[in-house]
């Protein structure tokens, strides 16, 4: 090793030790006489100085290191001198005075600070990520990364699960997005899919006999780039056999807690994890991923104004369509422009406006409320009474501000989902420090794509249905219930799973459901039918997303904060520059011709 010590164990007790360091340049100040240099590896920071009564030469070269440059130095540890002391790092008592020397390699100068933590151009970032990683901030999310994965290893392995590794290139597996395709040299004009994620296998698994299987897992979707979707990212997989659905929530929630507890015990939670219903989650909510951190929920006010004069009530009613909404607290003070942008960003998301109701100026209770304290376009059409209704149907009081959307049920819970997101971003409802962890459970089987006229999977086509509305499938698709569940947390969809299907003939049901012929289904899914005819048995399973988990305790705003070397918006890896051109030879040998696209 050319290091005794990391740069950031050094103390007072250290004192005396004579210690080899290597590591970078990460300042350097020189004061003629002498030359401090703040040196940089993973562990830390620690000031060295280069003194020319006590080396010469090694003054010398140190004139010559430079920000970046990757040195090597040997010294005995001193206290820092009284006064010179520098409370903001770990090793700030401490300095190394140099007798030993040699710079290990230059560096051009950065394209961005490394030792700053200023804004930089994310894709010069991402250019860059070698050096992006070097900066602390980074560095601390790669190391909870790491934290956060070891202890779901350890504590799966403690309960006796086993991880197994399965294949990258495989078969089509639908999770509902497009698959990455790897084209057959051998053959010519077949292809393998790249896993969406591991779930017939983790289920062969299951066949196998394997009981309790986990995977730190890589899963491939060619979707759209968000904040928290990438097109590769990480799954913490798992699979058991002879369960039921509250052995996984309680599994889950036993390794999040106590995950969050060791790792971030600084985070709070609130515990027992809440457990909602996905009709209670839309109905309160506006959508099946609710952030739990504060409340704001969403009522139904449509039986309050369904007689009202106010026509974008009534019609939004009449044509099937659902009056809801939600109270800002301490809003009343919301100016014509800031009430004007609320209604942009609901139009914008589908919605024909947003009714604002503001409830007097801040004091006093609601039953004081007069029609002329309101500010809002409704007073011309509806009663003073109905407003005090909705008032106290959304809990609120003087001051505060209504927003309400009406139209088709889907736009109102969507809009008023962002909205509620939006008002407690601006609120600043949601305190940071707690992860509001949740389960939402009792999903429907199924979904009807209006589009296509057919059925969907809500999760996926190998959750089993409720065994008492089996029956339903015939009859009533659309009022089977899921053995499906999804832990969320903080607005964000964590995890997803389900009790799988273990009998081929209720499978085969299944599939024919959403629409496949017997050919296709032979085709796509024969392997895991005929396996389901050797002795299945009963399981199922659920799939964290480790780069949400870890987004969410680094307190960063996307997946690509903590991912080592993500995908752009654009599904571009600029520091490699994939994807790329590749030779005609390449081309040829995987039977491919390039159409020219017009
Ligand atoms: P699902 O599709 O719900 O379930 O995915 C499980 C979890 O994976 C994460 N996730 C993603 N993270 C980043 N980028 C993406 N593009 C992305 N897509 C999904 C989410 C999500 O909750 N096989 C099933 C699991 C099972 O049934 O056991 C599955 O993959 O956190």
């Amino acid at each position: 090793m050319l290091k005794s010590h990391s740069c950031g164990e050094l103390r007072k007790k250290h004192v005396g030790a004579n210690v080899d360091l290597a590591g970078w340049v990460d300042r350097r100040r020189d004061h003629g006489r002498l030359i401090f240099i703040d040196l940089r590896d993973r562990g830390g920071i620690v000031q060295v100085v280069f003194n020319p009564e006590v080396s010469k030469s090694c003054h010398e070269i140190a004139s010559e290191m430079r920000s970046e440059y990757v040195v090597r130095v040997s010294g005995e540890v001193a206290p820092r001198p009284p006064g010179t002391e520098n409370p903001k790092l770990p090793t700030g008592d401490v300095e190394v005075i140099i007798d030993n020397t040699e710079i290990l390699n230059t560096s051009k100068t950065p394209p961005f600070y490394i030792n700053e933590d200023t804004e930089v151009e994310e894709s010069l970032r991402l250019k860059y990520r070698y050096l992006d990683l070097r900066r602390a901030r980074m560095k601390r999310n790669l190391l909870l990364r790491h934290q956060i994965v070891k202890f779901m290893r350890d504590f799966l392995d403690a309960q006796g699960f086993i991880e197994v590794e399965t294949p990258i290139l495989i078969k089509s597996t639908p999770e509902g997005a497009r698959d990455y395709l790897v084209p057959s040299r051998l053959y010519p004009g077949k292809f393998y899919a790249l896993p969406q994620s591991p779930q017939q296998l983790k289920q062969l698994l299951m066949v196998a006999g394997v009981e309790k299987y986990f995977q730190i897992a890589k899963c491939f979707r060619d979707e759209d780039t968000r904040a928290d979707r990438q097109p590769e990212f990480t799954q913490l997989d798992l699979e058991m056999s002879f369960i039921e659905e509250e052995d996984i929530l309680n599994l889950l929630e036993g390794l999040f807690a106590s995950m969050v507890e060791t790792v971030k015990p600084e985070m709070r939670m609130i515990k027992p994890f809440p457990r909602l219903t996905y009709a209670e989650a839309m109905e309160h909510y506006g959508t099946d991923k609710p952030d739990l951190r504060f409340g704001m929920e969403i009522r139904d006010l449509s039986d309050i104004v369904a007689q009202s004069d106010f026509s974008i009530f009534r019609s939004a009613i009449a044509e099937g369509g659902k009056v809801k909404g939600i109270c800002a607290p301490g809003c009343a003070s919301y100016t014509r422009h800031q009430l004007d942008e609320l209604n942009k960003l609901v139009q914008n998301l589908g919605a024909k406006g947003l009714v604002t109701i503001i409830l007097g100026t801040s004091g006093g209770s609601i039953n004081d409320l007069t029609l002329e304290m309101v500010k809002s376009v409704a007073t011309k059409f509806i009663t003073l009474d109905h407003i005090k209704q909705m008032a106290e149907c959304l809990g609120a009081n003087m001051g505060d501000l209504l927003l309400i959307i009406a139209g088709k049920p889907k736009i109102v819970d969507m809009v008023l989902d962002e909205l509620r997101r939006e008002m407690g971003h601006r609120l600043k409802l949601a305190d940071p420090n707690v992860l509001a962890f949740a389960f939402i459970v009792d999903f429907p089987l199924l979904a009807r794509n209006e589009e296509m006229g057919q059925w969907e999977s809500m999760h996926h086509p190998f959750t089993a249905p409720r065994d008492e509305d089996v029956s339903l499938l015939d009859v009533a698709p659309e009022k089977v219930r899921g053995k499906h569940y999804d832990m969320v947390c903080n607005g964000c969809e964590i995890a997803g799973g389900s009790i799988r299907i273990h009998t081929s003939h209720l499978q085969r049901k299944i599939f024919k459901l959403l629409g496949y012929n017997d050919d296709e289904i032979e085709e796509r899914f024969g392997h895991l039918l005929e396996a389901f005819d050797y002795g299945a048995p009963p399981h199922g399973g659920v799939a964290p997303g480790i780069d949400r988990i870890v987004m969410l305790m680094a307190g960063e705003e996307t997946i690509r904060e903590v991912i080592a070397f993500p995908k752009t918006q654009s599904a571009t890896d600029l520091t490699v520059n994939a994807p790329s051109s590749v030779a005609e030879e390449q081309l040829a040998e995987l039977h491919l011709l390039l159409r020219e696209e017009s």
